[in-house]
């Protein structure tokens, strides 16, 4: 009697990927990268910077482009993504993405594009940019491509994003459907809805550089207390004898996400009844916001001190992630019968009618 062989279940396969807009606040924080921080532990996870994707609407100006790399690389590894248990790397390091992108425009509807919610959306938003390009309205086919080549189980986005996967998942159903194989070269992945709250920015509208409204995870502490000392609160509440209702108040949403339940209670029952004013409300909110920075700044920093270290991060994680995109690009390229040479003889044995 011969024991069955045990083998550890290989490890479903997530995938996602944040712009590089430089420095993240509080709203990237806690409703993607947070999750992305447990997520490490669960997946064979890949998370990349899309600096391709930046230069969809900044494409003029491309000065800030690596010191935005490394801002958010910083922002990463402060918040605790690890090298060790993630491949992190960036998108422009990996031009196999490039290729997938060239091959899916062949066979994408305009249609398809032109439909995504975003599209008109963000032209209609960002005034003073000429969006009317190929590469914008290409942004989530761009996607799809970054998405599928590392032929992923989940993909974990906020809502904004899910319009991308489902049409990452139509493509994947199209180019399955021209190009048969068994297995399926482009399997469907699913989005991974994870908690992805809408923080309050400063002025009460969704935390957004583009409003000016943002807390740093890097702002230093005198600056976020600063920051949010200055936040708007319960608009009915104006004299500090005023009760004031904590479920209109932005100021509170954020205690339902930093502050324990007890200072949660403590700022309903103060509130509620005038018994504190909203100064002291935010000092609290301040306390929290700033221990729970701390350690992450501190790693931040260390890293800040030795720069190469990040970039060779990046560097090794994208030599990972070519190799394990290249495995995909094989796959397709056969499935298209696109001529391969994978090896010094292959040109030969093409010639001599090999074509295997
Ligand atoms: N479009 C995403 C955003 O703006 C960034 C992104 C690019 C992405 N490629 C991706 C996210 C692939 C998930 C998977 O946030
Ligand atoms: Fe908002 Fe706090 Fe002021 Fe109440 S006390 S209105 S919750 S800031």
């Amino acid at each position: 009697m011969t024991e069955p062989i045990q083998t550890a279940p290989a490890l479903q396969r997530v995938l996602s990927g944040m712009r590089p807009t430089g420095k993240l606040h509080l709203g990237n924080y806690r409703g993607a990268l947070y999750n992305w921080i447990q997520l490490q532990h669960m997946y064979e996870c890949y998370f990349f910077i899309a600096d391709w994707h930046a230069l969809t609407t900044d494409y003029a100006d491309t000065s800030r482009v690596k010191e935005n790399i490394l801002d958010v690389a910083l922002d990463w590894l402060g918040a605790g993504l690890d090298p060790e248990l993630c491949t992190m790397f960036v998108q422009s390091w990996v031009p196999q993405h490039a290729e997938l992108h060239l091959l899916f425009s062949m066979i994408t509807p305009l249609g398809w594009l032109e439909r995504v919610p975003s599209y008109k959306e963000q032209q209609e938003n960002l005034v003073g940019k000429d969006l009317s390009t190929y590469g914008f309205l290409g942004y989530p086919l761009l996607q799809s491509a970054d998405i599928l080549i590392y032929q992923p189980d989940f993909v974990p986005v906020g809502q904004d994003q899910v319009a991308h996967v489902e049409l990452t998942r139509e493509v994947a159903r199209r180019f399955n459907n021209f190009y048969p194989a068994e297995p399926l070269v482009l399997p469907e992945p699913q989005h991974l809805l994870t908690p992805s709250p809408k923080l309050p920015g400063t002025d009460g509208r969704k935390m957004s550089k583009s409003y000016g409204n943002t807390v740093l995870m890097s702002d230093p502490e005198p600056e976020i207390r600063q920051k949010l000392k200055t936040m708007v609160t319960d608009p009915a509440r104006i004299r500090r004898s005023d009760p004031g209702n904590p479920d209109v108040c932005p100021v509170f949403d954020l205690h339902k996400i930093f502050s324990t339940p007890e200072t949660q209670q403590k700022v309903r029952e103060g509130c509620t009844t005038a018994g504190i004013g909203c100064i002291e409300c935010k000092g609290w909110l301040a306390d929290a916001v700033v221990a729970e920075l701390a350690p992450i700044q501190e790693r931040r920093r260390q890293y800040e001190s030795k720069p190469y270290e990040v970039w060779q991060i990046l560097d090794a994680g994208s030599a990972k992630a070519r190799k394990r995109a290249e495995v995909t690009m094989q796959q397709v390229r056969d499935a298209m019968h696109l001529i391969q040479i994978k090896s010094p003889t292959r040109a030969q044995d093409f010639a001599a009618g090999k074509t295997q």
